[in-house]
């Protein structure tokens, strides 16, 4: 029965991981294939064109497993493939973007919400489409923060380093009245720690794959693809190009070595 078959989940690299740890939470009963496009990491600085092609690659293998959803963890990849790939899916396709959006504007009490997020993302506006669909007033400030990729994938989630770039770019806002910040990005919820030392707790910070899991476990229900029974799901993960099994992302959401397959795409 379709209600057996895994979620697949896709990303441009290990930052998915952030979201795939939510859906599991949500989800514990299902079965998961997460595809990690980590050759081609980063999606954040190539243009739409680039990682639409990227992006239907990943969703392609991620079809012959099968799978009877996809969720895209990638921000990157919503922001420029996500009409794409649903068009071109017999399954359903979630994105973290509209789901981020919906609970920025819900966590917001003045209407004023900063969203992080690489270059490719903020250049797309597609948070900004998503938070106007909303229809809430809401005031949203865009800012793209590339060198926090690298600082989490090098594990400073909690560094002096990671709070000083956090700094510079935050004083580069053009409003700093904001009460909400969206963490835009994959990789951003792994680097909360630093984030509170700049902000403490005065500012809400939303992390959109929390937002999209519980929205997830919503639709699949709805459609009559929710795994009701049965035990702990399991979790397969591929890569397309080597990655370490006890890398700090890999530490920090899981706690123990995880086997990364090889795939060629
Ligand atoms: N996964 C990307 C995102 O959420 C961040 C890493 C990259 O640039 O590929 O936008």
């Amino acid at each position: 029965m379709k209600a057996g078959l895994p979620i697949g989940v896709f990303d441009s690299g290990l930052g998915g991981l952030t979201v795939l740890d939510e859906l599991r939470r949500a989800l514990p009963r299902e079965d998961f294939v997460y595809l990690g496009d980590v050759a081609r990491l980063p999606y954040g600085s190539k243009s739409g064109e680039v990682v639409q092609k990227y992006a239907q690659r990943c969703i392609d293998y991620l079809l012959r497993q099968p799978v009877k959803a996809v969720v895209v963890a990638c921000n990157t990849a919503t922001a420029v493939a996500l009409e794409m790939l649903r068009a071109l899916s017999p399954v359903p396709v979630y994105g973290v973007i509209g789901a981020g959006a919906r609970a920025g504007a819900d966590a917001t009490r003045n209407g004023k919400v900063l969203v992080l997020a690489t270059e490719s993302t903020v250049k797309s506006e597609a948070y900004l489409r998503a938070f106007h669909r909303i229809g809430k007033a809401v005031q949203v400030e865009q800012m793209a923060c590339p060198l926090l990729v690298p600082l989490a994938e090098s594990g400073w989630f909690d560094h002096p380093v990671t709070r000083e770039v956090i700094r510079t770019y935050l004083t580069q806002a053009s409003d700093t009245d904001y009460d909400t910040v969206v963490l835009g990005c994959t990789h951003y919820p792994l680097l909360v720690p630093s984030f509170r030392g700049f902000f403490g707790n005065e500012v809400r910070l939303v992390h959109s794959g929390e937002a999209l899991a519980s929205e997830v476990k919503e639709e699949l229900k709805k459609l009559s693809l929710l795994r009701e029974e049965g035990t702990r799901g399991k979790i397969l993960f591929h890569t397309t190009d080597k990655v370490s099994s006890h890398g700090p992302i890999v530490r920090s959401l899981f706690g123990h070595t995880v086997e990364f397959d090889l795939v060629d795409l």
